[in-house]
């Protein structure tokens, strides 16, 4: 049984992050088979990166390494329209409806008095990551729209001043993770926001309904959107970016930084790097811009055929299609899609940050919490073979590059396996069969000496009979797989 290519990534990975336009050259989602965002270069402020030892560098990372599954939260006034404006439905991402549609700053700030989310529930939320097997959670602070999700003395337009809500979600989260031990991170819009002046816009080509209004080179189509970049950047975004590091308590523990334009000089990013060197347990992704390569890639609904190696790195995708809430969009991904995504990302050494978008009521569509619950359930029985482990020490498991066929970037096709993947332990080789081999499981070489092997799922832990092959080995397996999606066999070794 093949899992379906609509688990990895929806008809072409455009549908879900948009196409692109306006400056090609500024990659600025990390979209499969883009161009890598441009890093490297001098950095007029050294950051955390550039100084740091790779002992400090272990340090700091571990627990982000450890943990490799988390939430990724879009959460905001998009809600509300969840996809539909005037009546009408608007194509592409939820979170870019503004854009999308070309609504007016004035028409879209008119959303905020119509914001109450009384049924959010910090200590639901938190509770759903954690029955998932979670361990740390991004949530959008501030979004491409402008709107902060927290009490902001920075800019009025935000939940606290601006909505009848008049509380603090971002507080509420960052205690509730405090007394549930998850970790909470803020992903923060730094570059493009449409309702400041002079906040950056990109475009997604043909997903607007009203392209033809986005003019070059701001891409703006309101007026009241146009001003300096370097001020909107003095004025909002580094004040609340201060705030966003400095009002939380212990986190946020990732800053996760979106859509880096070519706005963001090396000047002007080392100004927030600056600000991030104060922070110095810190994690922030690979998107800031001006040069800065961060701590992590963050790969948008993909996978990479091999992962990264030597970069910590971040698969991060959505439930259905879409990061905001949209109402019409129920195309989710089944809980076994998911949960093969989560092995096969474990397997290649990365995390995966997984996406729910909250309604504006603040409740999280039954649809994701039904798939979060059956993913915490495997993950109860299964997480040793997962957490802490490191990737594969085979790696013609997951697939191979066509000799034959070329991808949209004219390299050769990645054409994925899924029979099985492997993570490992220092004293365990841990294979997630996919596809159930049968009562025999083979391997035809084996880089350690196997001293026993069992199911995971079998608390009595039975030894299976190993028999050598060369530098290979057959394991004797039950005629029928105890779990579908994935049955672990753990094999020891010394
Ligand atoms: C893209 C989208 C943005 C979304 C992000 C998630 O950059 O523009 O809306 O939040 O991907 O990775």
């Amino acid at each position: 049984m093949k899992v379906s290519r609509r688990g990895v990534f929806q008809g072409g990975v455009l549908a879900a992050s948009g196409a692109v336009m306006g400056d090609p050259l500024q990659a600025w989602a990390q979209l499969e088979g883009s161009p890598r965002i441009q890093t490297g270069g001098a950095h007029p402020v050294r950051s955390i990166q550039d100084t740091e030892t790779p002992a400090q560098n272990n340090e700091r990372m571990k627990w982000f390494r450890e943990a490799r599954f988390g939430m990724f939260i879009h959460w905001g006034l998009y809600a509300i329209p969840a996809g539909r404006w005037n009546g009408q439905l608007v194509p592409g991402i939820g979170e870019w409806i503004m854009n999308a549609a070309s609504i007016p700053v004035a028409e879209y700030k008119a959303l905020a008095p119509k914001f109450n989310p009384t049924r959010f529930s910090a200590a639901q939320i938190v509770g759903l990551a954690k029955s998932a097997g979670m361990k740390y959670i991004v949530i959008t602070s501030k979004h491409h729209d402008g709107f902060a999700m927290f009490d902001s003395k920075a800019d009025p337009f935000n939940i606290v001043q601006a909505t009848p809500f008049k509380r603090d979600p971002l507080k509420e989260l960052a205690d509730e993770c405090g007394n549930q031990g998850i970790k909470l991170g803020f992903y923060y819009s730094q570059d493009q926001d449409w309702t400041a002046p002079g906040g950056a816009a990109l475009t997604h080509g043909l997903q607007t309904l009203k392209i033809e209004e986005h003019k070059p080179p701001t891409y703006h189509w309101d007026r009241a959107q146009d001003g300096s970049f370097p001020e909107y950047l003095h004025k909002k975004a580094i004040p609340q970016i201060r705030e966003i590091l400095a009002n939380f308590g212990e986190f946020p523990a990732i800053l996760w930084f979106d859509t880096p334009t070519k706005d963001m000089t090396p000047e002007l990013a080392g100004e927030i790097v600056a600000i991030l060197n104060e922070h110095p347990k810190l994690i922030w992704n690979n998107r800031l811009g001006g040069s800065y390569s961060g701590d992590t890639e963050t790969p948008e609904q993909y996978i990479p055929p091999r992962g990264f190696p030597g970069r910590d790195w971040e698969s991060c995708m959505t439930m259905n299609d879409t990061w905001g809430y949209k109402q019409d969009d129920t195309n989710f991904k089944s809980t076994e899609t998911l949960l093969r995504n989560l092995i096969d990302i474990a397997s290649k050494g990365g995390n995966y940050l997984l996406n729910i978008g909250p309604m504006a009521t603040g409740e999280v569509p039954s649809p994701e919490v039904e798939r979060l619950q059956e993913m915490g359930k495997w993950l109860a029985v299964n997480g040793e073979a997962i957490y802490a482990t490191q990737p594969t020490l085979f790696g013609g498991e997951a697939g191979a590059f066509s000799t034959v066929e070329k991808d949209k970037s004219g390299n050769p096709k990645f054409v994925p396996s899924w029979k099985w993947r492997s993570t490992t332990a220092p004293d365990k080789i841990y294979i997630h069969l996919f596809e159930w081999p049968g009562t025999m499981f083979h391997l035809d070489k084996i880089p350690r000496t196997v001293t026993g092997a069992h199911l995971l799922a079998d608390k009595a832990k039975t030894p299976l009979k190993i028999t050598k092959q060369g530098a290979g080995l057959d394991v004797e397996l039950p005629a029928q797989a105890p779990d579908q999606i994935a049955t672990v066999l753990v094999m020891t070794t010394g």
